[in-house]
């Protein structure tokens, strides 16, 4: 087997041979195949795809080049989400303890946020003394006594999707349904979870531009999922603006400890129930009620208790950024529009996000919004707020937003778009 010939079968629209795609995967993971290689191997899977046999093999491929979690010794069933990634999503803040509350075990190996899409890890380095980075032991002891843990995948778990995704990161070939389902897939697979509901998300701010292509990326990833033995079913969620009110690191903590204490906004409360409900039921916990465990203040205990257990203080104050600038309405009206992929370039421009894996963040940085698109606005009045330590970078922020929002005349009849949009089990 040589990576030549691996290249050039999926060059020409071939279909790759499982003893092709165990050998590639393998023989890149040990540093065989060179990064040059594997770069053009998934430029050309990113321009000829892959059908579901071969995404099913390059998925087991990758499992098979780490460990494998094991939570059968838990009490409680297991059950995870996994969201593709957009901004201001912080649902598994709150979702987490919520989801513990009502009687399962949550295991949410989370990743950092990279480009204009936020990461959960980074939002929970935000609060004084939390870390991400814990011992197997550890994350099975957490999981144990709290219910939920969020932390960061080992080292060892899908080592071949760790060195691909780095890869593809600065190759130009993140969007490829069959490498982003493989991607995440191996991880959650490898993780060892009993259920699992993915939040794929769809629209401006998210890899998934169109319906078409949520649905197919979701589909693949459920089919690869049922056919490993984890119950899997996905939401497809609008993410053509924000979620909630704000997008950046502890700015958004902030709003998710809102939403524990039993307020925050609708749409992040109506998501974060509607992932509940199906995190529930997939784990087969159907009389469960997250409703009452998000006003009765358990979801809040446990929030407090996994904070604690991985050295955080949740009753420390949260840093705050120390320059703001106002950007107002320009007219007066209706605001239809207020664009996920400009406001979370503009959190990103302000320092909450990082270009390259190794930048650090800033946790005060982020936009804060003041309207939601439905929203009567009137001229002069605040519309965003920016937030950054570093202010020299107000105007590189500001370029993300001239087309980020639009404002209609008063009466302009204006439709949202529901937040949960399908369902694909
Ligand atoms: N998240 C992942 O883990 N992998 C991808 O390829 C894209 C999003």
């Amino acid at each position: 087997m040589d990576a030549i010939s691996v290249i050039r079968t999926k060059r020409d629209r071939g279909e790759l041979t499982p003893e092709q795609i165990d050998w590639v995967i393998d023989a890149y993971t040990r540093g065989e195949v060179a990064d040059e290689q594997m770069s053009a191997l998934a430029m050309a899977i990113l321009l000829n795809g892959m059908n579901r046999t071969e995404i099913a093999r390059w998925t087991a491929a990758m499992i098979a080049s780490g460990e494998r979690m094991n939570f059968s010794a838990l009490s409680r069933p297991t059950t995870d989400k996994h969201s593709t990634g957009g901004v201001g999503d912080k649902i598994t803040l709150p979702l987490a303890p919520l989801v513990a509350a009502c009687g399962a075990a949550v295991p949410q190996l989370s990743g950092r946020g990279l480009g204009h899409t936020g990461g959960t890890l980074d939002k929970l380095e935000s609060i004084p003394g939390w870390r991400a980075h814990i011992t197997n032991a550890e994350m099975l002891d957490v999981l144990d006594t709290t219910g939920a843990v969020i932390c960061a995948a080992g080292d060892g778990l899908a080592p071949a999707d760790k060195k691909l995704y780095a890869l593809r990161d600065v190759t130009g070939t993140v969007e490829a349904i069959p490498l982003i389902a493989s991607s995440i897939m191996s991880k959650k697979i490898a993780e060892g979870t009993g259920a699992l509901v993915l939040d794929v998300k769809v629209g401006s701010g998210a890899f998934m531009k169109t319906i078409e292509d949520a649905r197919e990326l979701a589909s693949t990833m459920v089919a690869l999922g049922t056919d490993s033995g984890v119950r899997t079913v996905a939401l497809l969620t609008d993410m053509s603006t924000p979620l909630g009110l704000t997008a950046g690191n502890a700015l958004e903590v902030r709003e998710s400890v809102e939403v524990l204490a039993g307020g925050g906004p609708k749409d992040v409360i109506d998501l974060t129930l509607a992932l509940a409900r199906e995190m529930l039921d997939a784990a087969g916990l159907k009389d469960a009620d997250p409703e009452k465990a998000l006003a009765d203040g358990s979801a809040m205990d446990v929030w407090r208790r996994m904070i604690s257990a991985q050295g955080g203080d949740p009753d420390a104050t949260l840093p705050v950024a120390r320059e703001q600038h106002v950007v107002t309405a320009p007219s007066s009206g209706v605001l239809t529009r207020l664009d996920a992929y400009g406001v979370g370039v503009a959190a990103w421009r302000l320092g909450a996000g990082r270009a390259r894996k190794e930048d650090p963040v800033q946790a005060g940085a982020g936009v804060e919004l003041h309207a939601k698109p439905g929203d009567t606005v009137t001229a002069g009045q605040p519309l965003l707020t920016l937030h950054t330590d570093t202010p020299e970078k107000f105007e590189y922020a500001l370029g993300a937003l001239p087309d980020a929002y639009d404002i209609a005349p008063s009466g302009t009849l204006f439709t949202a778009t529901p937040v949960v949009r399908e369902r694909i089990a």
